[in-house]
């Protein structure tokens, strides 16, 4: 398993640092032969050198690596979020990675913020479109300014990209056992892109006759998200939707400390990374919470056909909140890296 490293800025180094370890620990328990090469891309680097990231950085991990993890990027040296933009945007789009894959999943009784439901009840995915919609950059100023100012930002989507995300949500309920995929859009009110989700929607669906598919409309999706999270197993949406749902998602899983995600084009390259940002504040305090980024390294695993040490890297974390071996966010006293030994050492147990 060759894995690119790029810790990023604020506590976005101090949760990979953590993650590596678990990822150390695992792949080695596992008999899996692990080659981690970390780069310095940040803001501190982006102060130095001017530069985000190198040409051809992304022909490099390409052709030399299996995944890419990365921490988180922000810093307020860099206002305008340019090295974040070329990092981050620039993997999503240059390697194409179209699926945003968000678990949602309440791992302890205590993290859940429902009073109608319980923890086992919150346990869906969220598959986020990864490269198009409002997001694809399209647009422009006229007149700026100005009183007469006009500002377009467009929502661009394809049939390609639609068909291939649904696609996807379809064959992972399918693989998964799932019976049950749910699309959210606006197409009551954005006719034209709305048109095209319902019809990819259901002409793929025809194709799944074992799984049940439903529409919602987004503002009613994050309703029933939080009204009865447990009619939820599969959820499918557009790249801005998706970006909203999955921030709520976090709240229903213990807050954005728990919260992890892949960027993934199946059967390439593809980047695991920590839902939260870089929390300047927390950076270097010891208070980062690592356990999203470690169960993004679950992830890293799945992706990568590892099934066993992804599962006991859940398993590890479950029974660290269980025990209350947590940062103070999910109701602990453990410092940062205090948390990540904890896991390591479950780990060690269950994997040695
Ligand atoms: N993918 C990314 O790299 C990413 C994502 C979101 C925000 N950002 C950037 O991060 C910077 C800070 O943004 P923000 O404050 O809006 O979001 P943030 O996720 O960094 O932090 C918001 C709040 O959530 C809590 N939090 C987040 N992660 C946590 C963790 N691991 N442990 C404990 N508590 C945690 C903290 O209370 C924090 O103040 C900005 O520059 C923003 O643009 C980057």
């Amino acid at each position: 398993m060759r894995v690119a490293i790029v810790p990023g800025d604020g506590i976005g180094v101090d949760v990979t640092r953590e993650a590596v370890k678990t990822l150390e620990g695992a792949a080695g328990l596992s008999g899996i032969e692990l080659v981690t090469t970390s780069f310095p891309w940040s803001a501190d680097h982006y102060i130095k050198t001017g530069e985000s990231l190198p040409k051809g950085a992304f022909d490099d991990l390409r052709a030399n690596f299996d995944a890419i993890f990365m921490g988180a990027f922000g810093d307020p040296r860099v206002p305008d979020m340019a090295h974040a933009r070329d990092i981050l945007l620039g993997a999503r789009f240059i390697l194409d990675l179209y699926v945003n894959y968000r678990p949602i999943r309440c791992l302890d009784e205590r993290l859940n913020p429902l009073k109608s439901h319980r923890a086992a009840d919150i346990d869906f995915v969220i598959f986020r479109e990864n490269t198009e919609g409002s997001y694809a950059g399209t647009g422009g100023n006229f007149k700026k300014g100005t009183a007469d100012e006009v500002a377009l930002q467009e929502d661009i989507s394809t049939r390609k990209g639609v068909e291939r995300i649904v696609r996807h949500a379809f064959g992972f309920a399918k693989a998964r056992g799932k019976t049950r995929v749910c699309m959210a859009d606006k197409s009551n009110a954005m006719r034209f892109v709305g048109d095209l989700w319902q019809r990819t929607f259901w002409a793929v669906a025809d194709e799944y006759p074992g799984i049940e598919a439903s529409h919602l409309y987004v503002d009613a999706l994050v309703m029933q998200m939080v009204k009865d999270p447990s009619q939820f197993q599969v959820v499918v949406t557009n790249n801005m939707f998706g970006d909203i749902a999955t921030d709520l998602g976090a709240v229903l899983q213990g807050g954005l400390g728990m919260a992890a995600s892949g960027n993934v084009h199946p059967g390439r390259i593809s980047m695991f990374e920590p839902v939260h940002g870089s929390a300047p504040k927390y950076a270097g305090t010891g208070k980062a919470n690592p356990f999203g980024a470690i169960l993004t390294i679950g992830l890293l695993f799945e992706h990568l056909g590892h099934e066993k040490p992804a599962r006991a890297i859940e398993a590890a974390i479950v029974q660290c909140l269980e025990a209350g071996q947590c940062t103070h966010d999910v109701g602990g006293d453990l410092s940062t890296e205090a948390a990540g030994d904890a896991v390591v050492r479950r780990l060690r147990a269950a994997l040695g």
